[in-house]
């Protein structure tokens, strides 16, 4: 089986000594992963042990089937940062944008904020369902079971539901959160299904977790193709030889340009469809890399600012700053070699003269060739990148990508000297919220 290609030799410009050098730390590292393959979810890197959980899968693949059997044509997921953005980018990546328009046989709706508008949107979305005699589900995920956006989502449509199913309103009902947190008890009174979520695994690395595979499986993705390919992937990312190891390179080539002041990392994708790969990854670096702590207790107020870019639109919008701007910024591209459709231009003669050499081309070569040239102006304009490309929008490439990027994570928060398992300055503005809603 192929697998996602990592480019990095003339364009990260980082030199061979810089890189041995980081090789040669991360060698500890690389090795507690490989140790931490053996140990369970005992570990703070209980996450990289989720592809091979099959009693796991088993246990989602069951529920779903449950839940199935209900004839659903909605999906609503309840949940916010790690409990969603990782559902959100592999759905999107395989299904595209437009997947609600399409008429599937259930539609997904994700509440994460409780921005009033978009809440009630949804709700006459999912209203008009069930007054046509229609079925949903709801899966509410919170690690914690605690966060005020999920419960205060969880409460609208819980009453939505009690008020259309009176007697039986709880078999609609799914819940992943900790074994421990309030919600799980909540769900075991109420007769709600339930699916664990590991203590140690954090909301950010839960993808390959229920977080992820739940909803995911329900909306028809091939789950065990995302987590073969999350597996296949694990013994490159764990290779002692950093030459061969993809997660180690990349993390390398990422905090040898941050130690030299290159604090915003861009991941520009080439397809429309990854852009939310680029906001997963966005919630993957900041809260694992922005810390106001090392590792030692010492203020070092650390971190590089993820940013998103889309291909080819944002060349329209951010190419002259990334082009012509401060020397601030590294890039990674993420590209896919085969589309699933193929759309080539007629040949219409008159049109030459407007923008010649495209006639009768297809799409793809027109965007490979933006693509490209973007690349060589980064190349001549020494702004450093690195690229990869996958070779389908797959779930077994999603899961190899999600996969090489959790482990890449791993390595920089381990050179970086930050813990890029705990997210201390996000409590602050949840605990301050709790403060006011209280007053109020
Ligand atoms: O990655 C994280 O840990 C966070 O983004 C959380 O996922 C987010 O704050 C939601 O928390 P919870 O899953 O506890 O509701």
């Amino acid at each position: 089986m192929k697998k996602i290609s990592f480019d990095y030799v003339a364009t990260s410009l980082v030199t061979n000594d810089e890189l041995l050098a980081a090789g040669e730390k991360l060698q500890e590292e690389i090795e507690r992963i490989v140790t931490a393959r053996n140990q369970g979810y005992e570990t703070d890197y209980a996450s990289i042990n989720l592809p091979y959980d099959s009693e796991l899968s088993n246990q989602i693949k069951k529920i779903v089937e449950e839940k199935k059997s209900l004839n659903p044509t909605a999906l609503i997921v309840i949940g916010i940062g790690g409990s969603n953005l990782g559902t959100i980018a592999v759905h999107e990546a395989i299904y595209g944008k437009f997947y609600n328009e399409q008429k599937p046989d259930i539609n997904v709706y994700f509440a994460d904020t409780v921005d009033s508008d978009y809440i009630y949107d949804i709700i006459l979305l999912v209203e008009q369902k069930i007054e046509k005699g229609h079925n949903v589900i709801i899966n509410v995920v919170s690690k914690s079971g605690g966060t005020t956006e999920t419960i205060a989502n969880f409460e609208v449509f819980l009453y939505l539901l009690q008020h259309y199913k009176k007697e039986n309103y709880h078999n609609y009902i799914v819940v992943t959160t900790d074994e421990e947190s309030k919600l799980w008890k909540l769900a075991e009174q109420k007769g709600f299904s339930r699916i664990a979520v590991p203590k140690k695994v954090g909301g950010r690395y839960s993808v390959f977790s229920a977080v992820g595979l739940f909803p995911l499986a329900m909306l028809g993705v091939d789950i065990d193709a995302l987590l073969s390919g999350a597996q296949s992937i694990i013994s490159n990312c764990i290779d002692s030889d950093i030459n061969k190891n993809m997660a180690a390179l990349s993390a390398a080539i990422l905090s040898i340009h941050y130690n030299k002041g290159v604090n915003i990392q861009d991941t520009f994708v080439f397809s429309v469809d990854l852009e939310s790969i680029g906001k997963w990854y966005r919630q993957l670096t900041g809260e694992s890399i922005g810390k106001a702590k090392n590792k030692a207790g010492n203020t070092v107020n650390i971190g590089m600012t993820p940013t998103v870019s889309v291909g080819s639109v944002d060349l329209h919008s951010v190419a002259q700053l990334y082009l012509g701007g401060p020397y601030d910024k590294f890039t990674s591209f993420i590209s896919v070699e085969k589309n699933k459709s193929n759309i080539s231009l007629p040949v219409l003669d008159e049109f030459e003269t407007l923008v010649d050499k495209i006639r009768g081309k297809p799409l793809s070569a027109i965007m490979d060739a933006i693509m490209q040239g973007t690349m060589a102006a980064y190349r001549n304009g020494k702004r450093p990148f690195v690229s990869i490309s996958m070779p389908k929008k797959s779930a077994f490439y999603l899961g190899q990508l999600l996969q090489m990027k959790m482990i890449e994570m791993m390595y920089l928060g381990y050179l970086l000297d930050v813990n890029p398992f705990d997210q201390p300055q996000v409590e602050l503005y949840k605990k301050e919220t709790r403060a006011i809603l209280a007053q109020k």
